[in-house]
């Protein structure tokens, strides 16, 4: 095996047209790490955000960077101590490291074996790179943030999107009504994920129209989105109601309300369940659109829109 792999790499922040492809030597593989073939790698709004600078004051970073925090791959080498996998087992992960450095758009990365999870065996390496970062947000949101119970109202903004379009299928799956909130063109799309009802952010009040579906308003508001359409929601939130934003920091919310941003973790034993939904049918992913590695800044820009429709992923 070589030494050497290609990747998409940066060396200073700024737009798309600061990526390059790149034949880099693969690090060392150290005790408790492996080396990992990617097969596939999710594409993330974060990505594009790092490499613009954006997080610069919060995440530790060291040039040149390889973008990507989500791969599904298999296990190629084992250092000391890495016992967990076999050789050429299928593994997937959420794999953000407290130095922003060695990403996932790239042929391989050397990684503590306790970022993966086996891979759900009963779909495509290019959908299991579509989970672990959103799953694990739409999962810690939901259910260790939220306290999502059975019976409860959850409204999501951003429901055909990456997090969204898997915070329907697991609210679905521990028995809450799941009202989304996307544009009209993914109504289809959110109903078919299981969405009990859906609403156009464009052209109407967002808390009114919930008020019209749930005049109690709802337990939870899982945000997405955040802007206007978190704003106008604020009216459909019961009294007792939480809202949980991935987005909004909360600088500018009524002190009253019950409110938590969150900031996914990695967690190998969460990526475990999302497996057994998966495997148990409760959980998809829909797979948009595949690039090649020398299609990364495309794949970057595509995610930047923030109108991505369920997962984008590059195959090395
Ligand atoms: N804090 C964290 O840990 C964390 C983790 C993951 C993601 N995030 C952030 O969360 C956001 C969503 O991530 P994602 O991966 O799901 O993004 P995504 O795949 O681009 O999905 C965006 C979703 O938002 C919808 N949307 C766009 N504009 C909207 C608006 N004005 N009102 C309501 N919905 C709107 C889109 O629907 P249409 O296409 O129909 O407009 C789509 O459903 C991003 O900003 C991302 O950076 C944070």
């Amino acid at each position: 095996m070589t030494d050497k792999m290609k990747a998409a790499t940066y060396k200073e922040f700024g737009g798309a047209e600061k990526i390059e492809i790149k034949t880099v030597d693969i690090p060392e593989i150290k005790e408790g790490e492996v080396l990992v073939k990617i097969k596939a790698a999710g594409v993330n709004p974060v990505d594009a955000f790092v490499r613009e600078g954006y997080l610069k004051e919060y995440l530790p970073y060291e040039f040149p960077i390889i973008p990507g925090w989500d791969m599904a791959g298999t296990i190629e080498k084992r250092g000391f101590s890495a016992r967990r996998f076999e050789i050429g087992d299928a593994v997937y992960a959420y794999a953000r490291r407290p130095i922003v450095q060695h990403g996932t758009f790239a042929e391989y990365i050397v990684i503590p074996e306790s970022y993966l999870a086996a891979k759900p065996e009963s779909i495509s390496f290019e959908e299991a790179a579509g989970i672990p970062l959103v799953g694990l947000t739409a999962y810690q949101s939901l259910f260790d943030a939220g306290k999502l119970q059975k019976g409860q109202t959850v409204l999501i903004l951003g429901g055909s999107g990456g997090v969204g379009s898997l915070g329907i299928q697991l609210a679905k799956a521990e028995g809450a009504t799941v009202i989304a909130v996307a544009s009209e063109k993914n109504h289809a799309f959110m109903k078919e994920l299981g969405a009990d009802h859906t609403i156009d952010y464009k052209g109407q009040d967002v808390g009114g129209a919930t008020k019209k579906i749930a005049p109690d308003g709802v337990d939870l508001i899982f945000d997405c989105a955040s802007g206007d359409t978190l704003k106008q929601s604020l009216s459909a939130l019961k009294s007792s109601g939480k809202l949980v934003s991935i987005v909004d920091q909360g600088q500018d919310l009524d002190s009253s309300i019950d409110f938590q941003y969150v900031f996914v973790e990695p967690n190998s034993s969460q990526l475990d369940k999302l497996r057994e939904y998966t495997e148990a049918g409760q959980m998809k992913v829909y797979v948009s659109n595949t690039y090649n590695l020398e299609q990364t800044a495309e794949a970057l820009n595509q995610i930047q829109t923030l109108h991505t429709k369920g997962k984008i992923v590059i195959v090395p």
